[in-house]
């Protein structure tokens, strides 16, 4: 179990002082995996790091099992290779000149083990990762893929508290990026391994995460299990960073009660949603949260009916499983995701409508610098 309490990590330069980590918390239960998840810059690199020892914190506490690996206030700092802790960096770093196993074995030789137990130890760490074929083979004669398993195999010898993976997939091409991915989970579920995932890629981050931290400029935006944060974000911010969705603008129109819809005008009616945070105010600015294959198609409805838009189609294009479709409606692009079967010519108005507790209605904030920096 991994505890960080209130994290800072300032860096600072005769020109700069940035805030990379300002006040970070959070928690890893044994056997858990946490990703943390956000646009380039936001601090992920930096968290972890400090986690590792890599980097020295201005503030907060870092615990690692029960022990204080980390502690500003009381000015402990545990070096980097007494915390037991493995690493998984986004690149390899194998070694070149040595073959799969002795770039394994090596992770171990500080250990003082028996050479017969640094055997065993790599062989099983090979075959975690299904490399045990490999171990003869000269490091870099092996596939990227192969090169990234090495890398995870050398971090598991040691039989780390936690390992700690920083964008491991980001090198590889997107097919084999999505089987390291299962790859991974399975391997994490397996072993039972307490990890923290540092990815600024929303779709690894929703397939292989037990919980989800969203960070924005060094803080922390909000935590749920993957799919709580996809369903229902808690702010513009996550919403808009994770998958893809249409975000209506509106006014607030009438309040949740008891868990109720929140009712908002927009120029296309009156729609409701969900207030995720259950705090929204009558006339407050707001956007309506709709992923795209939240959206149904429907026949005329009755005039004035909530929830109902009307667009017509710009584009529609069939990928084999789904359809997706770009509806104008009024001043708005409306992305909907049908099923494969629906066929929509161009230029058709199209009626739909959406279940209000598919959709969450979030306060209104400026995002697009941001997100175009990610
Ligand atoms: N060694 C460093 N010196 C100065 N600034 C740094 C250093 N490392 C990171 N930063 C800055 O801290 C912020 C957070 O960086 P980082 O943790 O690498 O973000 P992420 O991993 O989310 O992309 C960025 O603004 C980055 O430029
Ligand atoms: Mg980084």
């Amino acid at each position: 179990m991994i505890i960080v309490e209130n994290l800072s990590k300032i860096f600072e330069s005769k020109t700069e002082r940035v805030a990379a980590v300002d006040g970070v918390g959070f928690t890893v239960e044994a056997g858990e995996m946490v990703t943390l998840l956000g646009p380039s810059g936001c601090g992920k690199t930096t968290t972890l790091r400090c986690v590792a020892g890599l980097e020295r914190p201005n503030d907060g506490r870092i615990q690692v099992d029960g022990a204080p690996v980390v502690d500003c206030p009381a000015k402990t700092f545990v070096p980097p290779h007494l915390r037991n802790l493995g690493m998984v960096f986004q690149s390899y770093a194998i070694w070149p000149h040595m073959t799969v196993f002795d770039n394994v074995a090596y992770a171990l030789e500080g250990k003082k083990l028996a050479r017969a137990e640094i055997r065993r130890r790599a062989n099983e760490a090979l075959e975690l990762v299904q490399l045990d074929g490999f171990a003869d083979r000269p490091a870099p004669r092996l596939s990227g893929g192969q090169q990234q398993r090495v890398a995870i195999a050398r971090a598991l010898a040691g039989s780390p508290s936690a390992l700690l993976f920083d964008e491991p997939l980001s090198n590889l091409d997107a097919k084999l990026r999505s089987e390291m991915r299962s790859e991974l989970r399975r391997l994490q579920q397996q072993v039972g391994l307490t990890s923290i995932y540092v990815t600024h890629d929303q779709s690894e981050a929703l397939a292989i995460s037990d919980w989800i931290i969203v960070m924005r400029a060094g803080r922390i935006v909000e935590r749920g299990r993957p799919t709580e944060i996809y369903r229902a974000p808690k702010s513009l911010f996550t919403a808009q960073f994770i998958g893809n969705t249409n975000l209506i603008p509106g006014t607030v129109k009438a309040a949740a009660q008891g868990g109720g819809p929140v009712r908002v005008e927009t120029a296309m009616g009156t729609m409701a949603g969900l207030d995720p945070n259950n705090d929204l105010k009558v006339g407050e600015a707001v956007r309506l949260s709709i992923r795209p294959e939240d959206l149904a198609i429907t026949g005329a409805g009755a005039p004035g009916a909530e929830n109902a838009l009307t667009g017509r189609v710009r584009v529609a294009t069939f990928q084999g499983s789904a359809v997706e479709a770009e509806l104008a409606a009024g001043e708005e692009t409306i992305q909907c995701h049908f099923g494969r079967d629906v066929e929509l010519a161009q230029g058709a108005e199209i009626n739909l409508t959406f279940d209000p507790l598919s959709a969450v209605v979030l306060r209104d904030e400026a995002l697009e610098d941001e997100l175009d920096a990610a």
